[in-house]
């Protein structure tokens, strides 16, 4: 790409297009309170709905929310089988409400392992939604960052068995149309909550030039202030225009 193209893609006022976020700590929110973990994972629910509500009236293009890794599955039965049915629980009550917003739902992540009765719902959601126009907000659900390579380079493959693909195609875009999140723009800030400083398998591709940003914060106290906090950070990170979590929620006053 050149650099005129490269640096066209750069966020607008330091206003990162695709934020992505891996949601943790619900588990050590509850446990410091003497509750179940899942008692921290319906708790983390509002805080989800928090973030999708602020980053849609920012005008970011993109949110990529990690709910489920693909490793998860290696969780206590009846902690994944609680997670399971809090999320179609969720889906089944904030779809309208997603809709409404002009909120563009999609699903990423291995869904051929969750419940015909999710899947259903998974699907019935992305429907509802498909025209919206406003962000766009996946949910990264038995997702792994390998995982979603490895579908893209089988979808590469059947491609060009198929003769839809010459090998002299086969560039960096013919991977990125192929992952999950094709039609997106390159995350540009990646947060993590709950204090580790790792990726944890998720986006690995879409990651390459993201800032990072890492926050002791755990997923149930993530709220606006944190958030703006992170957007502050990656706009000062950018030097364009360097301001304070203050002046974000300012911004978002006056726009709003
Ligand atoms: C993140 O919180 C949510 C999921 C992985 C589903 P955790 O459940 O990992 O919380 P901690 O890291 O144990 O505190
Ligand atoms: C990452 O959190 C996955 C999600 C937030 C869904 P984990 O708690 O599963 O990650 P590790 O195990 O600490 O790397
Ligand atoms: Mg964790």
């Amino acid at each position: 790409m050149s650099l005129e193209a490269s640096l066209g893609d750069l966020p607008n006022k330091g206003i990162p297009r695709h934020v992505a976020i891996i949601m943790d700590g619900n588990g050590r929110w509850a446990q410091q309170r003497g509750k179940m973990r899942v008692f921290g994972h319906k708790a983390g629910v509002q805080a989800v709905r928090n973030a999708v509500s602020f980053a849609s009236r920012l005008g970011i293009e993109a949110l990529t929310l990690f709910a489920f890794s693909s490793e998860n599955w290696r969780r206590p039965e009846s902690e994944v089988s609680a997670l399971m049915e809090l999320f179609i629980h969720v889906l089944g009550g904030e779809v309208k409400k997603l809709h409404k917003s002009n909120i563009r739902l999609r699903v990423i992540g291995e869904q051929s392992r969750f419940s015909e009765r999710l899947q259903q719902k998974v699907a019935a959601a992305e429907a509802l939604t498909a025209n919206n126009t406003g962000l766009v907000l996946n949910v990264a659900a038995n997702y792994g960052g390998r995982w979603d390579l490895l579908q893209a380079f089988q979808r590469v493959q059947s491609d060009m068995d198929a003769g839809l693909l010459e090998s002299s195609q086969l560039n960096e875009d013919a991977i990125t149309s192929r992952l999950t999140t094709a039609g997106l723009p390159d995350v540009d800030l990646l947060i993590r909550t709950g204090g580790d400083h790792r990726i944890s398998n998720f986006l690995l591709w879409q990651l390459a030039y993201a800032e990072l940003y890492f926050t002791p914060v755990l997923w149930p106290d993530f709220d606006e202030v944190a958030f703006s906090e992170a957007i502050a950070s990656f706009a000062s990170r950018e030097r364009r225009f360097g301001c304070t979590g203050e002046q974000i929620r300012a911004l978002l006053a006056h726009s709003g």
